[in-house]
């Protein structure tokens, strides 16, 4: 099959990468990412994250939404995960927080979001559920991601396997200490989510991944430059067609190659810079 025209210059990299010198630079660039492919979709379906990386992202969307660049009425989205038993109102919840953080401030039409039910009575099926509804709506065009300062992606932590599909999984002690300042204690930290798997997000046609801060930055090593591993299972990523990373200095700053990227950015056709 020939190669499309956008994924030549591409392929010279195992990831595209985008540095900026901040996270309020990065939300600019990964919103133009988000806003080219809603504009090129009739119906595009996105994959969203949570956390505290995309918040800038979702600033800037609903700011293109507010002054009428972009809409979300066509879109569909999933979520990539959310914790297991924490009612969708909790404060906490992946639930509350894209109600709270974008889904209330833009028009997206509330049958088209989706997002892991972690209070399910059969989680199990909830999760064979959501992948089904994924292939139904024709799979993900674009899925955001950031990433674990122990590489995960998703909830999908260090040893899982790396074509695991939407499952429910056990946070490391790692994830649950990071993720403890989003609680009064850590000890509040659920152990168990849904998730979607490595293999689920690999099906997405675009990823664009987030990195913000020196806590990211051997994450991003070994996920860019490292070895394909389970040990950083962000690396699997470099086995995706076409991953975008946008990173701060911070995150970017253990990089080797961090010339070659910024050439590569420089010499990008008019048509595939962002
Ligand atoms: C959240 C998610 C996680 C986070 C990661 C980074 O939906 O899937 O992989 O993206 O834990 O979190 P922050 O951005 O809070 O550092």
């Amino acid at each position: 099959m020939p190669l499309k025209a956008d994924t030549i210059c591409r392929d010279m990299l195992v990831m595209e990468v985008i540095i900026r010198k901040n996270g309020e630079e990065c939300g600019l660039v990964a919103a133009r990412i988000v806003a080219k492919c809603l504009q090129e979709k009739e119906k595009p379906v996105l994959g969203l994250a949570t956390g505290s990386t995309p918040l800038q992202l979702y600033g800037e969307l609903i700011e293109l939404y507010r002054t009428g660049t972009i809409s979300f009425k066509e879109c569909t989205t999933f979520n990539l995960d959310e914790y297991v038993g924490l009612d969708h109102s909790h404060p906490k919840s992946y639930h509350r927080y894209m109600a709270d953080n974008f889904f209330g401030r833009v028009d997206m039409c509330a049958e088209n979001i989706n997002i892991p039910d972690g209070t399910a009575e059969d989680l199990r099926q909830t999760c064979q559920e959501y992948e089904t509804k994924i292939e139904q709506c024709g799979g993900i065009d674009l899925q955001i991601l950031g990433i674990g300062s122990n590489g995960h992606i998703g909830f999908n932590e260090p040893m899982g396997s790396l074509s695991s599909r939407t499952w429910i999984k056990i946070l490391s002690k790692n994830t649950i200490k990071d993720n403890g300042r989003f609680f009064k204690d850590a000890r509040e930290v659920p152990r168990h989510v849904i998730t979607m798997g490595i293999g689920t997000i690999m099906e997405a046609r675009h990823c664009l991944i987030m990195a913000c801060g020196w806590k990211k930055s051997e994450a991003v090593k070994a996920m860019i430059e490292g070895s394909v591993t389970a040990q950083w299972p962000a690396s699997a990523l470099q086995f995706h067609r076409r991953t975008t990373a946008v990173l701060d200095e911070e995150a970017a700053s253990l990089l080797s190659h961090r010339e070659h990227y910024a050439w590569v950015e420089e010499n990008m056709m008019p048509w595939q810079t962002y």
